[in-house]
């Protein structure tokens, strides 16, 4: 499921669009709404991860990528559903091998259905991080967090209209799933929003072929 947020429909209309995305989601959304700074959490939590070798899954405009100080040597690898997005983010997609580091930014509560449909990509995504990499991502709970009355307006309508499925996510179920996974893992929510790092990644039983959820 694509997320309408950060959708780019024409090239043409890609300034604006970073405008607005960064301005509404970016600027907007995650002070007032998820009470999850964008400057003094979010960047510094995405940069103390970033690797040399990275993955960005569901890339959106590359706010995040475009705020570090990424240097020639760094090999980044983008992946979205959106293929403006990627055009928009300038990415590199189909490189094969492990990464050092793979980010799931904002992308869990894009995706709809239950949080137990969702948990999988853990172990797909896993099977591409190398054995000292990490897997970082945030993502916006639906559950067990307390929302503000600008964030639970956001909140109901987005996923009133599909743009979020996220009214069940609960940090329990992807912390679970991530230790189920990875032999470290770090989670806490700032806001409403789950932050989360896991390393170590855990040998996979069924010794089974990297496949990415993309649905
Ligand atoms: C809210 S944006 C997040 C952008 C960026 N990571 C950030 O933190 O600002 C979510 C992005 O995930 C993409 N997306 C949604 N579902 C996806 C999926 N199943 N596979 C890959 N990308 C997906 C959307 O197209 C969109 O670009």
């Amino acid at each position: 499921m694509m997320c309408r947020l950060c959708c780019i429909p024409d090239l043409s209309l890609i300034q604006t669009v970073l405008f607005i995305y960064d301005f509404w989601v970016i600027g907007i959304s995650n002070l007032y709404a998820w009470r999850c700074p964008t400057g003094t959490v979010l960047v510094p939590f995405f940069n103390k991860n970033l690797s040399k070798k990275h993955l960005d899954i569901g890339v959106g405009t590359g706010y995040f990528l475009a705020h570090d100080d990424l240097k020639e040597d760094n090999q980044v690898t983008l992946v979205d559903l959106n293929k403006n997005s990627l055009e928009a983010a300038n990415g590199r997609i189909g490189k094969k091998g492990k990464y050092d580091s793979i980010s799931l930014c904002y992308l869990l509560h894009c995706m709809l259905g239950p949080s137990e449909e969702k948990v999988p990509l853990f172990a797909n995504v896993k099977r591409n991080l190398s054995k000292r990499g990490v897997l970082l991502g945030s993502t916006i709970l639906g559950q067990g967090v307390s929302h503000n009355w600008f964030g639970q307006r956001l909140i109901n309508a987005y996923n009133k209209k599909g743009l979020f499925g996220n009214v069940m996510d609960s940090r329990r179920v992807f912390e679970d799933s991530l230790r189920e996974n990875f032999g470290d893992v770090e989670c806490r929510v700032e806001g409403a929003v789950l932050l989360f790092e896991a390393r170590r990644p855990r040998r996979d039983s069924s010794g089974g072929r990297t496949t990415f959820q993309t649905s």
